[in-house]
């Protein structure tokens, strides 16, 4: 197992933790690429950075920042669109430009140019320097569900029955979830130059035991991170009791 475990006390310390990670990049490299991304897990990793932008400063005008997914069908200012999510939750409160925001085009006339169009724009703006990720409960990264080849590129999915339920409490009901999505692919993700997984609490424990201990097999996507050369967990002790 090649990835370093972070373990920390509670979900505020994780996302703080992370924070100063993305904060410590960003001063480094003030034209750092982020690799960002939605769900719960990741939002008090935002509200730190939004944090320290006010009270430090610390800009990100030079910054850009590329999504890991978007669901097929919903129109960006739908609020449960990942678009949405991103402003609402980070891009209007820091000074990133929003041109140099990216998150794939659920709504693209053509899908298909839509994923190819997404790798040729990460690989022109030098590739991810930090990419975040949160984990479902299958072992799914992004939209990468099981059985996704680690080969893959940004393309379209069709998303899991589990991964629908799970994310089901954002809308009214189970069928205006959207059954499909664009997700940066398995290689795409990989291609990064450092990869973070945050897990929080006890329903992810199982999945972060089977993802530090279990094998390494396209069944489970997000073990394809034991073999990323600069991969960290940042994880609570609820998700990492079994560890
Ligand atoms: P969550 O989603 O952060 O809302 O648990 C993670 C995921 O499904 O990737």
């Amino acid at each position: 197992m090649r990835f370093e475990i972070i373990r920390t006390e509670n979900y505020e310390k994780m996302s703080l933790f992370a924070a100063q990670k993305m904060i410590t990049k960003v001063k480094e490299n003030p034209r750092s690429v982020l690799g960002l991304a939605t769900g719960n897990t990741p939002v008090g990793l935002y509200k730190y950075l939004i944090l320290d932008y006010k009270t430090t400063g610390t800009s990100y005008k030079e910054v850009r920042t590329v999504n890991l997914d978007e669901y097929i069908g919903l129109d960006r200012d739908n609020k449960n669109s990942y678009f949405t999510f991103m402003r609402k939750r980070l891009f209007n409160h820091i000074d990133v430009k929003l041109h140099h925001t990216s998150i794939p085009n659920g709504v693209a006339p053509n899908l298909e140019e839509e994923t190819v169009r997404y790798d040729k724009y990460i690989q022109k703006i030098g590739g991810i320097d930090i990419q975040i990720l949160g984990i479902g409960h299958n072992g799914h990264i992004g939209f990468n569900e099981p059985g996704t080849s680690f080969k893959s590129r940004t393309h379209v999915v069709t998303l899991a029955e589990s991964t629908r339920n799970a994310n089901a409490r954002y809308f009214n009901n189970i069928d205006e979830v959207p059954t499909h999505a664009v997700t940066m692919g398995i290689q795409s993700i990989m291609d990064s130059k450092e990869i973070i997984l945050l897990a929080s609490g006890t329903s992810k424990a199982e999945v972060i035991k089977r993802l530090v201990y279990g094998e390494i097999t396209e069944e489970f996507p997000a073990s394809v991170l034991r073999s990323h050369k600069k991969a960290t967990i940042i994880a609570d002790q609820a998700a990492l009791q079994l560890i």
